[in-house]
């Protein structure tokens, strides 16, 4: 059974994307589908001044649970033809982490407003941008005229049409296969490159927690550069000896 991580990006406590997540776990039980409540992962408005501080402990929560799951549905409220300030908060703690912070994992993309369109115009926006966050997109689906379109007393969409299509879309997500990936290197090489100074460990920290960073030989190598990467299970001197013995002559110590 696959875990699907389904949330809003809203923090309304009466959440009319919330009520269309909760209406596809009623359709879908047993599915894999799992409610995570962002409102209980409260973040401080990014700064950088608290980023230097250290990512806030509900950012790293979250990310491990994405990290965790195979899929994702999201159910955005469209604030002034945008995301909310809430989910675009959310998603630059979760960037500052890994800016893929999907992961590679398919994505469906839901909304929903009082309003004729139900949020159509932000979600094109966000189905935009859902690759840089590592995002595939499986489809979208916006439901408009909530309170015309939604039966509070048998919490369920009202219209046929909209009802085949979600299940549709909801179907099409259990069934794609995630991108394949190579989480638990023993190494990192060029990948250390691309962090920021100094944000090398946070990485390691928050991405593999079973692996910690080796500092042999700091004091020759350059700032951004990474030794190895030790899992914990393993004994640092057994971990250097195969580092050394794959790189002898290749001039990587
Ligand atoms: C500041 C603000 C801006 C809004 N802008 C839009 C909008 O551009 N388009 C729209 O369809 N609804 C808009 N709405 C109405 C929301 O769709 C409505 O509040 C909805 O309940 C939000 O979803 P939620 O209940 O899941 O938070 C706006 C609401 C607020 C508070």
């Amino acid at each position: 059974m696959k875990k699907i991580i389904a949330f809003t990006g809203s923090n309304n406590p009466v959440s009319i994307n919330e009520k269309l997540i909760k209406y596809i776990l009623k359709e879908f039980p047993k599915s894999g589908i799992e409610f995570v409540d962002f409102k209980k992962y409260e973040l401080p408005i990014y700064s950088q001044e608290i980023e230097k501080k250290g990512i806030p402990k509900h950012a790293k929560e979250l990310f491990q649970l994405f990290t965790s799951a195979e899929g994702f549905i999201l159910a955005s409220p469209e604030h002034n033809g945008l995301p909310s300030a809430f989910l675009k908060n959310t998603i630059d703690w979760l960037s500052r982490i890994d800016q893929r912070f999907f992961g590679d994992k398919p994505i469906l993309l839901l909304s929903t407003s009082p309003g004729a369109t139900g949020g159509s115009t932000h979600l094109e926006i966000l189905a935009d941008l859902l690759q840089r966050w590592g995002g595939l997109l499986i489809g979208r689906f916006s439901l408009g005229s909530f309170q015309q379109n939604y039966d509070e007393k048998a919490k369920g969409l009202k219209n046929s049409k909209d009802k085949q299509l979600l299940k549709k879309l909801v179907i099409d997500l259990l069934s794609k296969q995630s991108v394949d990936r190579n989480e638990n290197c023993d190494e990192v090489k060029d990948g250390s490159t691309s962090f920021r100074k100094d944000e090398i460990e946070t990485k390691i920290d928050v991405h593999h927690t079973e692996f910690s960073t080796i500092h042999e030989k700091a004091n020759e190598r350059a700032n951004e550069q990474l030794h190895g990467v030790l899992h914990r299970e393993v004994g640092t001197e057994t971990f250097m000896n195969e580092i050394v013995n794959r790189h002898k002559g290749k001039g990587f110590l």
